[in-house]
């Protein structure tokens, strides 16, 4: 079982939501396409994206920390050439994978968003918090 360090928007104390389904494990290759899924937050439409580095998955917001924009190249294609760093198709601001720390470009000292992520019995699962919630289905 792997678990993202980030507890984004998770307040001290608030109870942990119930894990939402967002792909099989097999859906992310070692540093390969991300998976990207609907969330809101705040109430609004967002999008979110998985991908697995170093054997990991990490989640976060599908926006950019220097302007509000999604970041894939190609639908779900966020690592650069190299696969080394995340990286904006809009201005080229590069993420650390790991943790989504801005590590060059145009995105100064932000981070990405990030959301728990926890992989168990060949499924990844997110933990909706406070800020992000699942979409209703109809
Ligand atoms: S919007 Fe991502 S680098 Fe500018």
């Amino acid at each position: 079982m792997t678990m993202n360090d980030a507890t984004a928007g998770q307040a001290a104390g608030e109870p942990a939501a119930a894990p939402e389904p967002v792909c099989a494990s097999a859906d992310i290759a070692e540093r390969g396409r991300a998976w990207v899924w609907d969330v809101l937050e705040y109430g609004r439409p967002a999008r979110a994206f998985v991908l697995r580095f170093d054997g990991t998955p990490r989640a976060y917001l599908n926006r950019c920390a220097h302007v509000p924009a999604e970041m894939d190249w190609q639908p779900g294609e966020f690592l650069d050439a190299g696969q080394r760093w995340i990286l904006c198709s809009i201005h080229g601001a590069a993420y650390e994978p790991a943790d989504g720390r801005c590590v060059g470009g145009p995105c100064g000292r932000g981070r990405l968003v990030a959301l728990q992520v926890e992989e168990r019995d060949g499924r990844v699962y997110w933990y909706p918090s406070r800020d992000i919630r699942p979409v209703p289905f109809d």
